[in-house]
């Protein structure tokens, strides 16, 4: 009874949350992974619905579904290629089954910061991969940042031997399969609603992620420690299916694309400062930060960096060379 009466509840909370949708306006649906605040891609999403509620009421109504309650990263595309939801911003380490061009954005050391990412993102190789699922149905819209990755585990990570023989649980991409094999840990590939109870009954020993995230899903209370490795990147595509927009009316789509593309601006020039601010929370709310010496992050960068020569046939020498150009 008490869970029918709990179920009941829920729904009241979720009917009451969207009960803004009025008859005749095009219902968007967009479901993310993450926190809705405190967090770079859910402040974003909640701005977006804010906005197009606003400025589109009556044509367009939004509705964000945060925290993996409607679909995980793992089945949203498949999802948003049958119609039950509109948009998404999964990371791009969770596009590989529709395109290998986004591996470049998961090898180990590709980019020194966020804006080295944004920057190669802006050029015209960065945008020309906004229409590289095209084909498959999928049309990226905006790419929005998170930030740079730490590596965590349940024992103290000082050096990549540190890793030997741990369980790490990784994004659905065989680049960070690659990567964690290449420090000798044991990857295993997860959905990010399903990381902290694997940590937590030790299913994995580790994990990597951005500070956001660490944070926002409480991963630091059931590790030893995070070092501060910043050896990669998390980044999202903002992505539809192409039916769907083809189906807007041009200016309804026009109006929508430039919110979208305003919203972007705003909240990727902030996302340094959110993963900032959560790092500083880890540490109020007692996590242990561990920092690397020039050495100790030398061994780092030798252990993983040879994963390139893996895939970058895959990705391309150029477009390396161009995000090493970029990072010089
Ligand atoms: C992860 O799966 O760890 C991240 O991609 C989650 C996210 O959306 O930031």
């Amino acid at each position: 009874k008490f869970l029918a009466t709990a179920a009941t509840a829920l729904a009241l909370t979720a009917t009451a949350a969207f009960a803004a949708c009025d008859d005749g306006e095009i219902v968007v649906k967009f479901a993310h992974v993450t926190n809705t605040d405190k967090h770079p891609k859910g402040i974003a999403a909640s701005l977006l619905e804010q906005r197009v509620n606003d400025e589109m009421n009556g044509t367009m109504c939004m509705e964000v579904y945060p925290n993996s309650t409607l679909y995980n990263d793992n089945k949203v595309l498949e999802a948003m290629l049958q119609g039950d939801v509109q948009l998404a911003a999964p990371s791009l380490s969770k596009f590989e089954k529709f395109t290998k061009q986004f591996r470049l954005f998961d090898l180990p050391f590709m980019f020194v910061n966020i804006d080295a990412v944004d920057a190669f993102q802006a050029s015209d190789d960065g945008q020309a991969m906004l229409d590289s699922m095209q084909r498959r149905g999928l049309q990226g819209l905006a790419f929005w940042h998170n930030g740079m990755k730490q590596m965590s585990a349940n024992t103290p990570l000082e050096n990549p031997s540190d890793a030997d023989g741990l369980k790490f649980r990784v994004q659905s991409s065989d680049v960070l399969v690659a990567q964690m094999e290449a420090i000798g840990g044991s990857p295993q590939k997860m959905a990010f609603s399903e990381v902290y109870g694997a940590l937590q009954q030790g299913v994995v020993d580790g994990q990597e992620n951005t500070w956001s995230n660490i944070y926002g899903k409480k991963f630091f209370e059931v590790q030893d420690g995070i070092t501060e490795t910043n050896h990669g990147i998390i980044d999202y595509l903002v992505v539809t299916s192409v039916d769907w927009l083809d189906s807007l009316d041009p200016e309804v789509r026009e109006q929508f694309l430039t919110i979208l593309s305003e919203v972007s601006e705003q909240r990727n020039k902030e996302a340094f400062a959110v993963n900032e601010a959560a790092k500083a929370s880890i540490t109020d709310a007692g996590g242990i930060i561990r920092q690397l010496n020039p050495e100790q992050r030398q061994a780092w960068v030798d252990a993983m960096k040879p994963v390139w020569d893996k895939f970058s046939d895959d990705v391309g020498q150029d477009k390396i060379d161009a995000a090493q150009a970029i990072n010089a």
